[in-house]
This record gives C-alpha cells, sequence and structure tokens, in this order.
C-alpha cells in the first residue's frame, strides 16, 4: 500500500537552458529543446487523438507529471477548437514539486499562442500545497484537477476512467521512480477499453511494463530529431476494481431532464451555478418561511480551515474545501470584507503538530514565536453579497411539505397543498429540512445558533480563531463574533438569547475595547454525527436493507449488485459550521455524479459524503 501521508512537497527551481527549464534533480529538461510546442502537438495530441476524441463530446484526459502545464494548455486550446458546445475537458495531473507562478510565467513564456490559457491558469494556481486542488477554467467547460503528491499514492485514491493518458514524467533512466511497475497499474486501474495512452519514451522498460498491464504499444517516428514515441491503447480492462455496490453512482442524468433544488441557501445556490454550467437547467424552490431559520443568512461568514490532523476522508475533505472555496471565493467580486488573513493562538505542541502534518508552506501557513498559527488566505465574506452573486432567488418561492413519485417524476408538494413543480430530478439543499423529505435514517443533528455583529472600537488587523471567532473589521470597525451552539433545536425560528450574547461576548473579553450596536443573529445549522456533509444519491431504505441484508450477518456482498437508489432523488446537506467552504467543492461532487464525470474528491471521500452510509453503518452493526 502507498504511504498516503501529505509530504511538504519539495519547491524545485528549475535551471534555465536559453529559455527551457531543465530539472536540477534529474538533468532533463521540462519540454523538448526545440520546438517544444510542435513536439507536444506530435508525441501526445496526435499520439492521443486527442481532436477526434474531443470532437465527440466530454473527454477525461489523465496525466503524469504536470510540470510546466504545457501539455495541459496545448490540449485545452485543442479541446477549445475541436469540441462541441456543452462538452467539458476534464483534465487530471499528479505532480510531486509544482512549479512557482513565477517559474511557471517563464516557462509559458514563448508559448505567445497559449498566453490566454496561461495566464488563466497562473491566476488559479495553488502553490504547492498537498494534495488535490480543483481549478474551474472556462466558465467550468475545462476542469482541471490537480493531484499534488507522489503519483503512485494520489493515483490509488482515485477513482475515473480516462480516454487519455499523457505519460510525461522526465525520462526513466533518469527518474525511473515515475515508471514504476506500480504506477503504471495505477494507469491501466484507471483507464477502459479503448483509453489511449501517449508518451515522449520509447524506453523498452516502459513498454514492457504498459503491455504487462493491458496496453497495446506502438512504437511511432519521434518530433524533430527525436527517434521515436509511444501511443497505446488499452485493449480490454480486467473486471472493474471492487467497489461496494453502494459506492457506484447511478447512470448519468440526461441532459434535458429537468432538475429541482429544494432551498436558497449556499448549498442551493452552489449547486444552481454548478449545474447551470454543466448545461441543466435547474429550478430553485424555496418559501420566506423556512428563510427566517436558514443559516445562508448569516450577515458574515469566515471562511477558516478545519485544521485536524490525519488522512482520514473528515480532515482531508475540510482542507480540500478551504483551498477550494479560497479560489472560487476570490474570482467573484468584493465579496471579502476587512483585511484577509486568520489568526489562531494555541497551545504550542497542538499548533507545531499541526502545521507539521499539514505540510502546507510556509508562505500560506506559518507559526510565529507566540506559537500562532496565521493563514493569510483565510477572512471574512460578506454572505448576502456572495449569494446573490452565484445566482437570482429562486424559481418558485413556496415551502415543500412533501415529495411524491410519480412513476418516472417527482412533484414537489407546497405548504399550500398544490402541486409546485413536477421534476426529473431532485436535489434537496434544504438544510435541516433535508432529512424529512429524504425519508432515510439521515444522521443528521440539527442545532441552534447564535452570532453576534457588532461595532469594536478595538480589533485585531485581521480575523481570529480563539474560543470561537471574531471576524476582521470592515471600515466601520464592523466585526462578527461567533458563535454559540445548541443542539436538538426543531425546524423553526430560533429566539434570541441574553446567555447566549453573554456568552460570545465573554468570550472576547475587553480585547475590543468599547463595543456598540450589537446585533444579534440566529439561525439552525445541521451537521451529520461523523462531521461530514451528506452529497450523492439518496437511498430506498427499505429495498436497501432488503437487498444487503448479508450486511447484517458480516457476508461478503457480491459488487455486481446495484445498489436500490431512488432514482432522481439525491441531497447536499449537513454542512455543519463551514457550509461557506463546504459548498463550492459539493456543488462540483454532485455535478460530477449527475454528469458521469470525474469528482475531484478522492474516491474514499466521495464514499464518505454517500447519504446510505449511516444505514451501511448501522447495519453492519446488526442494529
Ligand atoms: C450561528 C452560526 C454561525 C455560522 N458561522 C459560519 C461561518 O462563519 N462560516 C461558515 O462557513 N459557516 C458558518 N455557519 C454555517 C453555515 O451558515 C451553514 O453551514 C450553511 O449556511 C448551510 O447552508 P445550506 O444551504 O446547506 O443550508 P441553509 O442555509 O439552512 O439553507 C437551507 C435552504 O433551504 C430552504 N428550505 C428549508 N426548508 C425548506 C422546504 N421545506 N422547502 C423549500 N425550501 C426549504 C431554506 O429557506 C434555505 O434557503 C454558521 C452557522 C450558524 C448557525
Ligand atoms: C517532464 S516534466 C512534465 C512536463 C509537463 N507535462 C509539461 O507539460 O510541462 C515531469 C514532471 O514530473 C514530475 N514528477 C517526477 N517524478 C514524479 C513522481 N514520482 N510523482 C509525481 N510527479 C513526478 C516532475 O516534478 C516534473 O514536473
Amino acid at each position: 500500500m502507498p504511504d498516503n501521508l501529505p509530504h511538504r512537497l519539495s519547491k524545485v527551481r528549475p535551471h534555465w537552458d536559453g529559455p527551457t527549464p531543465v530539472s536540477v534533480q534529474f538533468d532533463d529538461p521540462y519540454y523538448s529543446r526545440e520546438d517544444p510546442l510542435g513536439e507536444v502537438r506530435h508525441t501526445f495530441l496526435e499520439g492521443a487523438n486527442l481532436r477526434e476524441k474531443a470532437a465527440r463530446g466530454d473527454i477525461t484526459i489523465a496525466e503524469t507529471g504536470f510540470g510546466t502545464g504545457l501539455n495541459f494548455l496545448a490540449a485545452w486550446k485543442a479541446f477549445e477548437d475541436t469540441a462541441p458546445p456543452g462538452a467539458v475537458m476534464t483534465f487530471i495531473s499528479v505532480e510531486v514539486s509544482p512549479l512557482s507562478t513565477s517559474d511557471l510565467e517563464r516557462a509559458h513564456s514563448p508559448f505567445t499562442g497559449l498566453s490566454a490559457y496561461a495566464d488563466a491558469l497562473r491566476v488559479l494556481w495553488p502553490g504547492a500545497i498537498p494534495g488535490v486542488h480543483r481549478l474551474s477554467l472556462s466558465n467550468g467547460r475545462v476542469r482541471l484537477i490537480l493531484l499534488f503528491g507522489e503519483a503512485e499514492a494520489m493515483l490509488s485514491r482515485q477513482r475515473f476512467a480516462a480516454d487519455i493518458w499523457f505519460l510525461d514524467g522526465f525520462a526513466p533512466a533518469k527518474n525511473p521512480e515515475m515508471w514504476r511497475d506500480a504506477v503504471l497499474a495505477q494507469v491501466a486501474r484507471l483507464s477502459q477499453t479503448g483509453t489511449r495512452l501517449a508518451s515522449f519514451t520509447a524506453a523498452g522498460m516502459v513498454r514492457k511494463g504498459l503491455e504487462a498491464v493491458g496496453f497495446k504499444v506502438e512504437k511511432r517516428p519521434g518530433h524533430g530529431r527525436k527517434r521515436h514515441c509511444i501511443t497505446a491503447e488499452m485493449e480490454t480492462t480486467e473486471a472493474p476494481p471492487s467497489v461496494a455496490p453502494w459506492c457506484r453512482w447511478p447512470a448519468p442524468v440526461p441532459r434535458g431532464a429537468r432538475i429541482a433544488i429544494i432551498g436558497d441557501g449556499i448549498a442551493a445556490r452552489c449547486a444552481g451555478r454548478s449545474l447551470g454550467q454543466a448545461g441543466f437547467e435547474a429550478i430553485r424552490v424555496a418559501g420566506p418561511e423556512s428563510a427566517l431559520y436558514a443559516a445562508s443568512t448569516l450577515p458574515r461568514a469566515l471562511i477558516a480551515p478545519k485544521l485536524v490532523r490525519g488522512i482520514e476522508p473528515f480532515p482531508l475533505f475540510w482542507r480540500q474545501a478551504f483551498w477550494d472555496a479560497v479560489r472560487e471565493l476570490d474570482a467573484l467580486s468584493d465579496v471579502w470584507v476587512g483585511s484577509r488573513g486568520l489568526s489562531i493562538p494555541d497551545a504550542k505542541a497542538r499548533n507545531k503538530a499541526l502545521r507539521d502534518d499539514l505540510a502546507w508552506p510556509e508562505d500560506v501557513l506559518s507559526l510565529d514565536g507566540n506559537d500562532t498559527l496565521s493563514l493569510p488566505a483565510a477572512g471574512s465574506v460578506d454572505a448576502p453579497s456572495l449569494l446573490d452573486q452565484l445566482c437570482g432567488p429562486p424559481e418558485v418561492s413556496q415551502d415543500v411539505r412533501s415529495l411524491e413519485e410519480t412513476g418516472s417524476e417527482w412533484c414537489l408538494i407546497g405548504t399550500s397543498g398544490k402541486t409546485l413543480l413536477s421534476a426529473d430530478v431532485v436535489i434537496l439543499a434544504c438544510g435541516p429540512a433535508a432529512h424529512g423529505l429524504m425519508g432515510i435514517q439521515s444522521g443528521l443533528r440539527i442545532g441552534a445558533g447564535q452570532m453576534l455583529m457588532a461595532r469594536a472600537t478595538q480589533h485585531p488587523g485581521n480575523a481570529v480563531l480563539k474560543n470561537g471567532y471574531m471576524t476582521a473589521a470592515d471600515n466601520n470597525g464592523v466585526l462578527a463574533l461567533g458563535a454559540t451552539a445548541k443542539g436538538h433545536a426543531a425546524l423553526g425560528p430560533v429566539p434570541v438569547s441574553d446567555e447566549a450574547t453573554q456568552e460570545i461576548l465573554g468570550r472576547h473579553g475587553d480585547s475590543l475595547g468599547d463595543i456598540s450596536e450589537i446585533k444579534p443573529w440566529t439561525g439552525l445549522r445541521c451537521d451529520a454525527g461523523d462531521h461530514l456533509p451528506l452529497c450523492g444519491p439518496v437511498q430506498d431504505s427499505e429495498r436497501f436493507e432488503a437487498r444487503f441484508a448479508g450486511l447484517r450477518h458480516g457476508q461478503r456482498l457480491s459488487t455486481e449488485v446495484e445498489a436500490p437508489y431512488r432514482s432522481g432523488l439525491f441531497a447536499m446537506t449537513g454542512l455543519g459550521a463551514r457550509g461557506f467552504q463546504a459548498a463550492f467543492l459539493l456543488a462540483d461532487h454532485l455535478t460530477s455524479i449527475l454528469t458521469g464525470r470525474p469528482s475531484s474528491l478522492d474516491a474514499d471521500i466521495a464514499d464518505a459524503l454517500l447519504p446510505a452510509r449511516f444505514q451501511v453503518r448501522d447495519m453492519k452493526r446488526n442494529q
């Protein structure tokens, strides 16, 4: 089993041989010294039949070795030139030593025909933060999923089927690590019958290795002075890996399907935007009664990562979500309030251990002499302005009382008792109300929360997370102080509590000077017992129980069986105390499920978000 721990990524600086970046470690150029773009087009784009495949529609390209991204940029341009409207390119690339933005800029500078693409890539470039990063380009038409870490470890966590592979990890003689059988086995596992592969190297060990995992390999003339390169095709893939039946997604939703999204909070709006970009017509439904207690009506939201050690789905999901949200929020206009940055004063041992475990670079996470962690990318956002920029108000302004399944359609019944809408697909992005509408054991817990907006005469420059949080102050010295949490609330407005106000004010002592104009805000949070959101298809509990009864007796289940999901019913809820971070990534994940495109979530994270997980756990414990 590969070591999946996030390691600090080495920050390599290439040396420059004229305009060409060359790896100091491997003494090999990132791209060809002569006619690099010509070689990329010949070796990779033509070798893998990219244009032909893109002309048919959606395409998934995977790559070993992102390097300067030249292959990606050339593929992006070829895709734009060839693919039909509505098609999406997902490009997944693994890279252990991401270059700095300035080195990328220098490496991109000779390719003036690609400069618009290269500029857009560098704006979103994550830097050397280990883990998975999703970059949405060309208004969602191009999805770049960067797997920052060692090739085998990162690929082993994925579940996708590439149409095309580019193998580009420096010469095998200089970097044999990248061409090990174990890496090639992952390439094969993430392929399907007919997957085309292209590589600049025709080394015998690579050809043999690829043949051993099922590719039919052909040598072809190389570009310019290079004698050979290779192209290969996956003949027949072996049986799919043994994935539990409930972890296989239902068939993609046809593009013309009518989708109803129930809700108007951050989850529903992110889902609406993401599905809209994917070409679906999504209709949002939410009424004024539920808005009175919806968590997303809060005035300010802190964007601060959930910092937990470990490599389980829980810490990894929240880390990825934080950086995902920062990228999305940076792309909107004027949503950040006050100075950027967050300070986390804490006990020395905990903060040091955290910093070491996360392995984030010093410029995005530092620990000062007072044992305070600083994160310059975190900050506070104006929640109403953010929601407005994502989508307009809901198309149907009434709450949903119940759902009725009539043949192949869903009827949404309003509080008036009348049918509000019928739809092929329903997405429950309605916070705590999703529990009742799903009709499953959802694991959701509903809690009441209170925060305060206040004007303070003193405040630190940026947000602080200590005994609750304090956002950055705006130009008028107004900031948000958070937050209390009381479990087991019922659906309905949350009365303001003086006790909660005093509790919050008491946490911050006199560090804020004189506090005036205190305005409490209350709402309902909902989260699942394991602190992960619910995102994915909703199961039919009774049929699930009957079909997987063997789980209760520790039996191994056939992976061929289909999970009984309720046709067209999906959930995106349980966003907990950090919904403004989770929603962007979840919306993209949900869109991946509906379109059948690769998700940017590791397979074990995607599985850990399935609404069916609570039923599976209970059945396994025979409860
Ligand atoms: C006090 C407090 C402070 C918080 N601070 C932060 C913070 O600083 N940063 C952060 O990231 N997160 C924070 N959160 C959490 C964050 O607000 C939530 O995670 C997030 O708003 C959840 O979004 P949602 O869209 O899933 O649910 P909600 O915001 O609850 O939205 C649910 C939507 O569904 C609609 N709806 C409900 N029932 C029905 C129905 N029957 N029919 C139709 N529509 C319905 C509602 O009107 C609403 O539009 C805080 C929460 C609280 C309570
Ligand atoms: C030749 S460059 C890739 C060039 C790239 N495709 C481009 O378009 O610029 C090879 C890349 O593979 C990366 N690499 C090398 N060994 C690796 C490994 N074991 N895991 C992940 N990436 C690796 C290097 O850091 C380097 O960026």
